[in-house]
This record gives C-alpha cells, sequence and structure tokens, in this order.
C-alpha cells in the first residue's frame, strides 16, 4: 500500500515537471548543462516528495485514532536506523548535486581560446555592448555557433546580466571584471534581464539580445565600424541607431518615432528654453540627461551614454545638431 502510493504521487509529480513548460527555449551551448543539473535536481526533489508524502498519506490513514479513542499513542524513543538512514541519504544526494554543478560550471565557464569578447557595461539602469573594432550598441548582437565571452563591469551598483534562454546568470559588480562565455545555439531575439535589485528601474533595466547567422553578423559589424570612421554625418547616424536612441526620440533625419523623450526635431528650441548654446546642451544632455528636463517628460533616459567613446559622442552630437538645424531650417 505504502508502495502504492508512493509510485502514484511520484508519478503525478513527473508528470507535472516534465509535461507542464517549465524551461524556456534553449538557445545556447551552456544551457544544456544547466538543465542537467535542474533535471537532477528535479528528480531528487521528486522522489523525496514522493516518499515523505507516501509515509504521510499512509499513516494518517492507517494510524489515525476511532472516534471514541482517548487514550495516548504508545511511547517510541528513538530509532537508530532511520536517524543514520536520513542523514546519510541527503548527505550523498547534496553532494551528487553539488559535484554535478561545480563541473558543468567549470565546463560552462570555459570561453575557448579564440572567443569573440564582448564588453558589457551595466548602469542604472541600461546595458550597454561594445564590439573589438568600437562599436557599440544597446543590444547585444551575437554571431550563431560561435564561443562568446561577456566581460561585465558596473559603473554604479550590483547588476546581474541574464538571458533564460541562454541559462547562465553573471553578476555585474563595481570594480571588478566579471565575465560569461556563451555560444549561442540558436537564430532569434532573446531577453536581457537584469536580475539583481538594483534600484526603481531595476524592472526596466532590459535589452535584448540577437543572434544571427555569422556571415550576417560579420556584415554588421564591418559596416558599422566602416560607418564610425567614416564622415561624421555617418558615424553619428549609426550611433544614433545602434543605441536605439530613436526607440524614445521622434527625429526626422533618422526616421525615428518613439514618443517617450522629447522630439529631437525640437532641441533648438529646448536649447533655448534651457538657455545653452545648441551643442553644448546636445552634449550635455547625452552625458547629463536630468540637467535639463523638458517639462511634461519624466526623467528616465539612462546616464549610460557618457561612457560613449568620445569620437562616438562628438559623432552624435554633430549629428543631432546639424539633424535639428536642418529640421528648422
Ligand atoms: Cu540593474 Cu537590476
Amino acid at each position: 500500500m505504502l508502495v502504492l502510493i508512493g509510485v502514484v504521487v511520484g508519478a503525478l509529480t513527473t508528470a507535472v515537471a516534465y509535461f507542464l513548460p517549465w524551461l524556456p527555449e534553449q538557445a545556447s551551448e551552456q544551457r544544456e548543462g544547466i538543465d542537467l543539473v535542474f533535471w537532477i535536481t528535479t528528480g531528487i526533489c521528486v522522489a523525496i516528495f514522493a516518499l515523505v508524502s507516501a509515509v504521510l498519506i499512509y499513516s494518517v490513514w492507517k494510524f489515525r485514532a476511532k472516534p471514541d479513542d482517548d487514550t495516548d499513542g504508545p511511547p517510541i524513543h528513538g530509532n537508530a536506523a532511520l536517524e543514520v538512514a536520513w542523514t546519510a541519504v541527503p548527505t550523498v544526494l547534496v553532494v551528487i548535486i553539488g559535484v554535478v554543478s561545480a563541473i558543468v560550471l567549470a565546463r560552462n565557464d570555459r570561453g575557448g581560446p579564440d572567443a569573440l569578447r564582448i564588453q558589457v557595461t551595466a548602469q542604472q539602469f541600461a546595458w550597454n555592448f561594445k564590439y573589438p573594432n568600437g562599436v557599440t550598441s544597446a543590444t547585444l548582437n551575437l554571431p550563431l555557433d560561435r564561443d562568446v565571452v561577456l566581460q561585465l563591469r558596473a559603473l554604479d551598483v550590483l547588476h546581474s546580466f541574464f538571458v533564460p534562454q541562454f541559462g547562465q546568470k553573471q553578476d555585474a559588480v563595481p570594480g571588478e571584471l566579471t565575465k560569461l562565455a556563451i555560444t549561442p545555439t540558436k537564430v532569434g531575439e532573446y531577453p536581457i534581464e537584469c536580475t539583481e535589485l538594483c534600484g526603481l528601474g531595476h524592472a526596466v533595466m532590459r535589452s535584448q539580445a540577437v543572434v544571427m547567422p555569422v556571415a550576417r553578423y560579420e556584415s554588421w559589424i564591418r559596416r558599422e565600424g566602416r560607418r564610425l570612421r567614416g564622415p561624421p554625418g555617418e558615424a553619428g547616424a549609426a550611433v544614433f541607431r545602434n543605441q536605439g536612441c530613436g526607440g524614445c526620440h521622434i527625429f526626422d533625419p533618422a526616421d525615428s518615432q518613439g514618443q517617450i523623450g522629447p522630439s529631437l526635431n525640437e532641441l533648438e528650441k529646448q536649447a533655448r528654453r534651457a538657455g545653452k548654446p545648441l551643442e553644448a546642451f546636445t552634449r550635455e544632455s547625452i552625458v547629463q540627461p536630468e540637467a535639463y528636463l523638458e517639462p511634461d517628460y519624466p526623467n528616465v533616459m539612462p546616464k549610460t551614454y557618457a561612457q560613449l567613446p568620445d569620437d562616438q559622442l562628438d559623432a552624435l552630437v554633430q549629428y543631432l545638431v546639424d539633424g535639428a538645424r536642418d529640421e528648422n531650417g
């Protein structure tokens, strides 16, 4: 009877664990090991749950008191064999989980000798990415099936980089360089989430990882690199696009439609209201967005753009100033 209850509970729990889609789709090599640890742990949990449930249900049913039975139960004191068993078995199980996890994490940490290194900067409340040729972007572009090592820095407080489909998390720690190896195995767009409570904007500290075929990645990175070294207008447009400025701002030269921040077509008017020359105002609004706030707009622009490399910042300012002047003829 006891065994029967255990088998039934175990089967039901296994069905819930196995047939419901608890895990996000697998999109990196490293995820396989993480899933292995997950399933081993789940298996152990299901077995223990079935055992405990079986003993509990059986005892409640078998040893329940008769309605008119007011006597004390039999005095039982200790059971050496049982105590040794419930100490030794969990110890072995925990050691197994620990050893498997250690092996998986050690293997997942290997970035491969010629991994693509991308610098990740975390700051309240945005991510920024810098590729080996100097191109920067607000979303993370990755080539398919290539070893990538992310080098994470935090400029203010603790943040944590997590793409559920890639499996692993890594903290970004102020004053320290941490790393995370990823080998993407599936083309697609995946959410990047900050998983360390880092302040009021923690919930919106999100971005996207875009995994693309190697050829597309290579042509993107080369093209953007060329543009950065090209004429200032082109470089500025590239920075504007890669940093996702258009997601929040209207700017006709870039054909962007964002509504969250003030329209950049109106930069001249805004500079006049702020009482500053156009170029200085534009630069300040990028590196220190809270210095002047346009009425009726929330103070939500990330401060991360202050870390743009100088030449990219210059190009962006030039692009915005020229564009705003053209708009107003
Ligand atoms: Cu950054 Cu939470």
